[in-house]
């Protein structure tokens, strides 16, 4: 009962975001000019999902390097680049997927659909909160001609940022303390390598849970090693829900920068609430995939609908 109506109050304030708050983009933009475009997204995510399970989170995580970079303009997708940037270079995954999803929609509806909305889509399926809600979710961007390396080293926060430092370019983008604690939750999903969690296990960090530590030095050592993976939610690596939350009230964030959100500052209460309200952090999480997805937005006439995700039109 209680859960029914949150998900319903959520499900009037998406409805809200989807039509108001979105400046010009609109959740019925491909009705008319692609109808089937969502469904080839959707179904094309689920086939790469069910070969390579990681696929969901590397496309939620292709999503918010795009987003932060330029706005939500598919400017990491172009070969070179943002690519070859410090978050990005070696670890960023998907670029193949959303480009055979692209080649499909060309076939369908020539020149139609933009990359930045393929991308969009992407990331909220098939395992987030915004599952099933595709329909809600607000499209109509264009892809850029240019993309920055620079401007993706700058506005990228880094793992091993302060939690002031996170909130500064978070706050950046137009996204609150509670939008940065919500989308942190991503990581209930994914994995990271240990060079992004070395210093952390290894540096003597006091917010650290002494077992939890032992357990990830196993598999990464103190030097070499530092391709190799850890799940970024401990105990329930596969699934979507607010572990990632509880995890870090008993310090096990495996970054630096998800234990800072619970660390005797400012972000605990917001962490508290999500770690015992699974509602509350699906429906903040919603909201602010929503606002992520809404920066910047190239439209009209502005930027271009991509051929080919991975390059420029000639
Ligand atoms: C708060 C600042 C954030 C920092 C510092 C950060 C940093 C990182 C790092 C270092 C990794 C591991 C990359 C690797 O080792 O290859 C990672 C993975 C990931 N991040 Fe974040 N992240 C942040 C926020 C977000 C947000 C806002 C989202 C999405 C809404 C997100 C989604 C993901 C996902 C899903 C993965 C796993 C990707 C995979 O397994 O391929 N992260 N993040
Ligand atoms: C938490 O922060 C408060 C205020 O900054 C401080 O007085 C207190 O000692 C801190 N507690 C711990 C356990 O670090």
């Amino acid at each position: 009962m209680a859960m029914g109506s949150a998900s319903c109050i959520s499900l009037v304030v998406l409805v809200a975001l989807a039509t108001a708050a979105t400046g010009q983009l609109s959740s019925t933009f491909y009705d008319t000019s692609c109808p089937r475009a969502l469904a080839t997204i959707k179904s094309g995510v689920a086939a790469a999902v069910s070969s390579d399970p990681r696929m969901g989170a590397s496309l939620l995580r292709l999503h918010f390097h795009d987003c932060f970079v330029q706005g939500c303009d598919a400017s990491v997708l172009l070969s070179g680049m943002e690519q070859n940037a410090g978050p990005n270079v070696g670890s960023l995954r998907g670029f193949g997927v959303i480009d055979s999803i692209k080649t499909q929609l060309e076939s369908i509806c020539k020149q139609t659909v933009s990359c930045a909305d393929i991308l969009t889509v992407a990331a909220a399926t098939p395992s987030s909160p915004l599952k099933g809600r595709h329909g809600l979710v607000p499209l109509g961007r264009r892809d850029s001609t240019t993309a920055s390396a620079a401007l993706a080293n700058s506005d990228l926060p880094g793992p091993g940022s302060s939690r002031s430092q996170l909130e500064a370019a978070f706050l950046k983008k137009n996204l609150n303390t509670v939008d940065m604690v919500a989308l942190s939750g991503a990581h209930t999903i994914g994995k990271a390598q240990c060079s992004n969690f070395r210093t952390r296990i290894y540096g003597g960090a006091t917010n650290i849970n002494t077992a939890f530590a032992t357990s990830l030095k196993a598999n990464c050592p103190q030097s070499g090693g530092n391709g190799n993976l850890a799940n970024l939610d401990t105990t329930t690596p596969n699934t979507f829900d607010n572990a990632y939350y509880t995890n870090l009230l008993s310090q096990k964030g495996l970054l630096h920068s998800d234990q800072v959100l619970f660390n005797n500052d400012t972000t605990d209460n917001t962490v508290r609430n999500f770690a015992s309200n699974a509602a509350a952090f699906s429906s903040a999480f919603t909201t602010a995939m929503i606002k992520m997805g809404n920066i910047a937005p190239l439209t009209g006439t502005q930027g271009q609908i991509r051929l080919s995700c991975s390059k420029v039109n000639s």
